[in-house]
């Protein structure tokens, strides 16, 4: 840089001598000295290259602020939602088309999604079935009828929690799905405090459908075929509206469900929150309570103590059971699916009580 310097001034100095030696006064007029230093100082950026980078600068700078104003009225408008960290399975709350803009890397990752009652029989097999898939899964549970034993074999993996909570009580989660299990579901359990029972059904689900709406995720609700109650058609569809007793013992759960399907569809018409509702017969497989008054469980429970079965009546009703992974296997299908709206899940082939405990 130096030598540089030491060369130009150099050059002044030659181009001094020379200009000197032409004139006669050494001393120049001061406008002649002005009128002279301009073409020296162009002949120096050209000599530096600086007037190209200038020219090169001024190019590209201009070029970008004509540009840009006609680029952002061509591209889509800026997204007025917050940013989602989901997939594009749930949808925003409100009824338009969700805008909100997935931050890069993110699309396409696992869902996170909430179980409620996972603690329990059905929700431990759906929590497996979700972990294995490859998803991120918080468990919500009040152990009121569930058990850590059901989960122990997932506590220490990253992608399981466990919070010990009362869906009666509301809770704020970012999840992308919510299956909304959490119900004492036999009648040894739901009769024991009713009040808890229906509290759990209406506020709890509130509470969820609440969650729901407020981050944006899918909401499935396990319902029951107790909500046709003493059914006067068979076999019953969707489209029957049942035939139960609003006041009787067990109508803190039938009542309570068929409620809970009433919240579900108004935040869905309401709210634009995606619910499905799943009206789940009788189900059996390993982790079910034993002696909770549900046939089955007594059958096996009486098996495993080797007393006699007993079959209440002349054996002759018929009931329908579906096997536990093929139960979770259709909510998870189910969740994934557009159908809105109330969907039986059952196994469709009977069989009567005597014949149950011939196999038990
Ligand atoms: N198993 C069946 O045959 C059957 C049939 C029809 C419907 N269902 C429905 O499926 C769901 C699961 O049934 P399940 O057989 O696994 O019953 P379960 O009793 O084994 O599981 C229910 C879970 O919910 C939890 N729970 C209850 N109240 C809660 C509360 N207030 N807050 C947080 N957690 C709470 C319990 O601790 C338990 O872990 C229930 O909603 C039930 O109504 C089950």
């Amino acid at each position: 840089m130096k030598q540089l310097h030491k060369q130009t001034s150099l050059n002044h100095r030659r181009e001094e001598e020379m200009l000197g030696s032409s004139e006669t006064s050494p001393y120049s007029p001061k406008s002649i000295k002005h009128t002279r230093s301009l073409p020296r100082s162009i002949n120096y950026l050209l000599r530096e290259q600086r007037l190209l980078f200038i020219l090169v600068g001024i190019l590209i700078g201009s070029t970008f602020f004509i540009i840009q104003p006609t680029l952002s009225r061509l591209g889509p408008p800026e997204p007025v939602h917050t940013f989602l960290p989901r997939t594009g399975l749930a949808r925003f709350a409100g009824p338009g088309p969700r805008t909100g803009r997935v931050p890069v890397g993110i699309g396409g990752r696992r869902q996170r999604i909430v179980v409620t009652g996972g603690a329990g029989f059905v929700g431990s097999h759906l929590v497996d079935k979700l972990i294995a898939r490859g998803d991120d899964v918080i468990v919500i549970d009040n152990f009121f009828t569930g058990r850590k034993e059901n989960l122990v074999h997932l506590f220490g993996n990253p992608r399981f929690e466990l919070i010990r909570h009362d869906v009666v009580e509301p809770i704020l989660l970012e999840v992308d799905q919510i299956y909304h299990l959490a119900c004492p579901a036999s009648p040894v359990h739901y009769k024991y405090n009713p009040v808890k029972t229906i509290k759990t059904n209406v506020m709890g689900t509130l509470n969820m459908l609440g969650l729901a709406k407020r981050i944006g995720a899918r909401f499935l609700l396990t319902s029951t075929s107790e909500v046709y109650g003493d059914p006067l058609e068979h076999p019953q569809k969707e489209t029957y509206w049942g035939n139960v007793n609003p006041i009787g013992e067990r109508s803190c759960y039938d009542e309570g469900k068929r409620t809970a399907e009433t919240l579900a569809m108004d935040y869905h018409r309401g709210a634009g929150v995606e619910v499905r509702i799943a009206r789940i017969f009788n189900t059996y497989g390993p982790r079910m309570c034993l002696d909770d008054g549900r046939v089955v469980s007594n059958f096996v429970a009486q098996a495993i103590r080797k007393q006699p079965l007993t079959v209440y009546g002349d054996g002759k009703q018929t009931r329908s059971f579906q096997y536990v992974s093929d139960l979770v296997n259709g909510l998870v299908a189910l969740m994934e699916s557009e159908h809105v709206g109330p969907f039986n899940l059952g196994n469709p082939g009977e069989f009567t009580m005597l014949e149950l405990a011939q196999v038990s």
